[in-house]
């Protein structure tokens, strides 16, 4: 069955809070996420540029757990236009993730690009994936020139994405990010200052001249 986000997300207490807050009208009959069970090319950019995302498992107590997950920018893989997975490396040794998903495998995930101000949410039934299990998933996930120890794979099949409007994100930039950026204004300051050498041997040409 293909799932549009509202879908699962609406359950029936859900529907009773939009009707208490009068908005159940906005999305009883929405339409506008009824493709949202494959990605297109623009989630596939999207996706390949993030080093890092949140992942929700369910407990067998019904707690939810959050957490968080990085790596490489782009090592969380598209497989194909349903399919998501990436490396999962050795941690703290909870196993809180991996017990929560042995036991229910539906997950939600949120994507975040803090500079321009974007946000992708995913809702995926996951599996793990031994490293022997698929030899060419294993090669996509490894990253060689990442140190960390990798354990298991994560496959995600997707259920349905939603993006979520800019509002409230505080624009915050990388590193890398800020480097590029700063990179015209290191430039200019390098070509001021060689400027500023040559002007000064110029003027102490001339008072060396004169005196
Ligand atoms: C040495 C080490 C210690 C860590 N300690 C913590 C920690 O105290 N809390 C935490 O949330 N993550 C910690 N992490 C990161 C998690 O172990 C890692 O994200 C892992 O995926 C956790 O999965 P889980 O929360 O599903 O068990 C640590 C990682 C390493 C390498």
């Amino acid at each position: 069955m293909s799932y549009g986000f509202l879908d699962i997300a609406v359950t029936p207490s859900v529907e009773a809070a939009q009707a208490s807050m009068d908005s159940d009208h906005l999305w009883k009959d929405f339409k506008g996420h009824r493709k949202s069970d494959r990605f297109s090319e623009n989630e596939a950019a999207f996706i390949a540029e993030r080093d890092s995302f949140y992942m929700a498992s369910v407990s067998e107590t019904g707690w939810p757990y959050v957490q968080h997950r990085g790596g490489p920018a782009g090592f969380l893989k598209m497989v194909d236009d349903r399919t998501l997975a990436f490396a999962d490396y050795r941690g703290n040794r909870q196993y809180i993730s991996l017990g929560n998903l042995a036991a229910d495998s539906r997950v939600s995930l949120i994507l975040m690009d803090y500079s321009r101000r974007a946000r992708l949410k995913i809702y995926a039934h996951a599996e793990m994936v031994p490293l022997d299990a698929d030899p060419a998933l294993t090669a996509l996930v490894t990253a060689p020139e990442y140190r960390a120890k990798l354990e298991r794979i994560f496959r995600l099949r997707l259920d349905a994405f939603d993006w979520n409007c800019p509002q409230h994100i505080t624009p915050r930039f990388t590193e890398r990010e800020i480097a590029a950026a700063v990179q015209p204004l290191r430039d200019h300051a390098a070509k001021l200052e060689a400027e500023n050498a040559e002007l000064r041997a110029r003027l102490a040409a001339m008072e060396s001249h004169s005196a």
